[in-house]
């Protein structure tokens, strides 16, 4: 037996996103999202389902806040719906920050550390009207209603993300035709990365800006979604280039812009086929862009192995083994499917993908950022795993295939910070079972089960397994 040990003062946690669990669409003067609206486009939701109701959490709120409790994990990210707060994207409705106050101080009553998000994927649909994120006007909307959350919330909540995975609000979105508002247009995609990076630079310096006149220092940040590559044949030219071009739009873009105050020569050239990023870039853009952060999360699913070129394939799906839309953004690449578990999403497992991708972070880009350089540390804002869940007759599920995936990522994450990442947390995807985006309610993703008929929890084993880990800070292998 090894003992695996983390850090004493490690992060540990559960992570949800308002869409995904809020329901109660159109209550208490909620606007539309650009997911209610895409829910009603036939053939755009896997099951057909809608978010009007999903986990019922809007109503439900304490007795979730409760079961976290009873589960003894210590940090609930979620999310804020901006079209709840701002039902047109810009005018504020107080009854919606009612109720993310009213989550804040049960958490804080239960002695949860609550951990917010501003923006995961659900842009007022009104703002979509005028363009989405492929017009500047949205990246300062986006820092008003930074601004008026903060008003609120600022007082009671020490971590703030401004964006979770960018990537999928654009390639994914305007490119993909998968996420909301589900457009097949590139070009679109390429203007809406760099509204989104603008965006999120507004939002920082309004954040601290806002937090500084109060004397406060929030710790403030942006979670990516990361897929490390290989090529499938490591001495072939086209392979090694179809990885250095994945790599280049799902992680480097948005890294080296915010880090780096540039988007990387490479892929900038690669994209011109779709658009020429610069065409949206103003003067002084870039530093705004990067806006020191104080903390990089880090969302990881899976890596991939990738082959290319093979003519003709545009914006290609989902692939076996691959991450999501893994072509989307990048052509002429064929993810090849490894000799390895897969996941109920196709996705693959290999955990030591999820050791390079952090040592690569904390070697590359997060030792030397921060607002004084001396570095930023990483917190994994997201890993988990869909498995077909088997309930017994009382509604249990025996997920020992979630366990053995959280695990194992864990002995990942523990073996970076062994060797030297700056890894400060750990939260997983996701506290229950929710809305699967373009997937809808068909993967199940929870360490606690929901049933959507009863809407009744119930913590699987993943989740003791996970509370006695919290309790440990760490397990025995
Ligand atoms: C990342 C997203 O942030 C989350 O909303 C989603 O459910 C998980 N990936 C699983 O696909």
């Amino acid at each position: 037996m090894t003992a695996i040990t983390f850090p004493p003062g490690f992060r540990w946690g559960v992570a949800t996103a308002a869409a995904q669990v809020e329901g109660a669409a159109h209550e208490d003067g909620k606007g539309d999202s650009i997911w209610d609206v895409l829910c009603r486009r036939p053939g755009a939701i896997d099951d057909a389902s809608n978010i009007d109701v999903a986990c019922d959490h809007y109503h439900r709120v304490d007795d979730d806040v409760a079961l976290i409790k009873s589960l003894g994990y210590p940090t609930y990210r979620f999310s804020v719906s901006w079209a709840r707060v701002m039902p047109d994207g810009r005018t504020l409705n107080e009854r919606g920050l009612d109720f993310y106050e009213h989550l804040v101080d049960a958490l804080r009553a239960a002695g949860i550390e609550p951990w917010l998000t501003l923006y995961h994927w659900d842009l007022p649909q009104a703002l979509q009207e005028e363009g989405g994120w492929t017009v500047r006007s949205t990246a300062a909307a986006f820092a008003d209603y930074a601004r008026a959350v903060y008003a609120r919330l600022g007082g009671k909540v020490d971590i703030w993300t401004t964006l979770n995975e960018p990537w999928c609000s654009s390639f994914l979105s305007y490119a993909g035709a998968e996420h909301a508002p589900a457009v097949n247009e590139p070009a679109q995609a390429v203007a809406a990365v760099h509204h989104l990076m603008l965006g999120h630079g507004l939002a920082v310096r309004a954040l601290r800006e806002a937090a500084a006149a109060v004397g406060r220092s929030p710790r403030l940040g942006i979670t990516l979604n990361f897929s490390p590559v290989h090529p499938a044949d490591p001495s072939s030219p086209a392979d090694r280039d179809a990885a250095r071009r994945v790599d280049g739009t799902q992680n480097r873009l948005f890294l080296e812009a915010m880090l780096r105050g540039a988007y990387p020569a490479d892929v900038v050239e690669d994209m011109t086929a779709w658009a020429d990023i610069h065409h949206w870039v103003r003067e002084g853009d870039m530093e705004v862009v990067s806006e020191p952060i104080d903390v990089l999360g880090v969302n990881f699913y899976n890596g991939q192995t990738l082959a290319g070129p093979e003519p003709g394939l545009r914006f290609g799906g989902p692939e076996a083994g691959a991450g999501p839309s893994a072509n989307v953004g990048s052509e002429n690449v064929r993810a090849v499917p490894q000799d390895l578990p897969v996941t109920d999403m196709g996705w693959q497992v290999e955990p030591r993908d999820l050791y390079e991708l952090l040592m690569r972070l904390e070697r590359e880009y997060t030792s030397t950022a921060g607002p004084d350089g001396t570095g930023i540390p990483l917190v994994i804002t997201e890993n988990g795993a869909a498995f077909r869940d088997e309930p017994d007759e009382r509604g249990y599920v025996e997920d020992l295939d979630r366990l053995a995936y959280i695990r194992d990522h864990l002995v990942a994450v523990h073996d970076a910070i062994a060797d030297g990442a700056r890894v400060e947390g750990y939260l997983v995807w996701s506290l229950m079972d929710n809305f699967e985006w373009a997937r809808g309610y068909t993967k199940r993703f929870g360490i606690v089960r929901v049933d959507y008929d009863t809407l009744e929890r119930m913590p699987k084993a993943s989740a003791e397994w996970f509370s006695t880990v919290v309790r440990n800070n760490g397990f025995e292998l």
